[in-house]
């Protein structure tokens, strides 16, 4: 397996190697994340402005609406047919306090061998990371709730995996009947609320324990068999011969000039023009961690 281009191809080889039975991914716009799922997945996506646009594999219940109005209609296992999330894919609203709802919420509905990834965690720069968007790509303050699960949490296994372009969380040693980020929820919160960024890039993936892509890692982490028997061989082949549309072709070719070398090489480019290093809009100085 090659070392992942972006987080697509991450969540691609998760899907790969635990072929869940069950997927639930909050924040699924046009639904270029949902594609990667493997035929036979029943998946709930949710998001207030889901425009499936991409073709998609498996069962698909789309709730058009937030992830805390979704989970307060306690619907979840009924839609699941009885089986618990195997993966779940936090991508919604980007705001720390938010993805710790929705990783409780998630996890309740879990069994201890599922699998929730946390998208947004590692702001390359520190201009992206503010609570309220200002930049087209966007993490907000997301790598709050990896310090505060890393501190209340310290029985779940996390993982912030490098890969852009704002990095991964795996979190697997799931507790379905934990209540600490349930009753503990506001303490929490207003431990995380003041903190600011570290100075710099460096620092804050040493605070948040960034690790690089490593196979064999990713491999010992999850559960050491799939969640479905079907051979992922034969689920391939069924997902690449379903029917694409004009948008899902359009991203496939965006991402073959994207990753072509000349494509790295003008990428680099607009991005270092864009987020010119120590410019205008850093962070305050003190990251209130040190
Ligand atoms: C970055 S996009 C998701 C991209 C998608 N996962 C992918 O990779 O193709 C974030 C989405 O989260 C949705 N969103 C915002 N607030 C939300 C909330 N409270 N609950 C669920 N989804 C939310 C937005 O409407 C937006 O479509």
């Amino acid at each position: 397996m090659k070392p992942p281009r972006d987080y697509f191809d991450l969540l691609d080889a998760i899907h790969r190697i635990t072929v869940p039975r069950t997927y639930v991914e909050i924040g699924v716009a046009s639904g270029k994340s949902l594609s990667l799922a493997l035929p036979g997945t029943t998946m709930v996506g949710i998001d207030p402005a889901a425009n499936i646009r991409h073709p998609f594999s498996g069962t698909l219940h789309v709730f058009q609406g937030t992830s805390d109005d979704f989970f307060a209609a306690g619907t979840l296992r009924h839609i699941l047919g009885g089986l618990p999330v195997d993966v779940a894919f936090i991508d919604g609203l980007h705001h720390f306090d938010a993805v710790l709802r929705d990783l409780r919420n998630l996890e309740e509905a879990s069994s201890e061998d599922s699998v929730i990834l946390i998208h947004d965690c590692v702001p390359p720069e520190n201009q992206i990371a503010s609570r309220e968007r200002e930049t087209r790509l966007w993490t907000g303050d997301v790598w709050k709730a990896i310090i505060g699960l890393r501190q209340y949490r310290p029985d779940l296994t996390i993982s912030v995996v490098d890969v852009p372009p704002t990095g991964v969380a795996i979190v697997t040693g799931l507790r379905p009947r934990s209540r600490v980020l349930f009753e503990r929820y506001d303490e929490i919160c207003a431990t995380l609320a003041p903190l600011s960024l570290p100075d710099s890039t460096a620092a804050l993936r040493a605070l948040l324990g960034v690790t690089p892509f490593d196979l064999a890692a990713l491999q010992s982490q999850l559960r050491s068999h799939p969640f479905r028997a079907e051979p992922v061989g034969h689920l391939l082949r069924r997902r690449r011969v379903r029917r694409l549309s004009p948008a899902y072709l359009e991203w496939q070719l965006r991402r073959a000039v994207r990753y072509s070398p000349v494509g790295r090489r003008v990428f680099s480019l607009r991005y270092s023009a864009l987020f010119p290093v120590g410019k205008a809009g850093s962070p305050p100085k003190s990251s209130g961690l040190d």
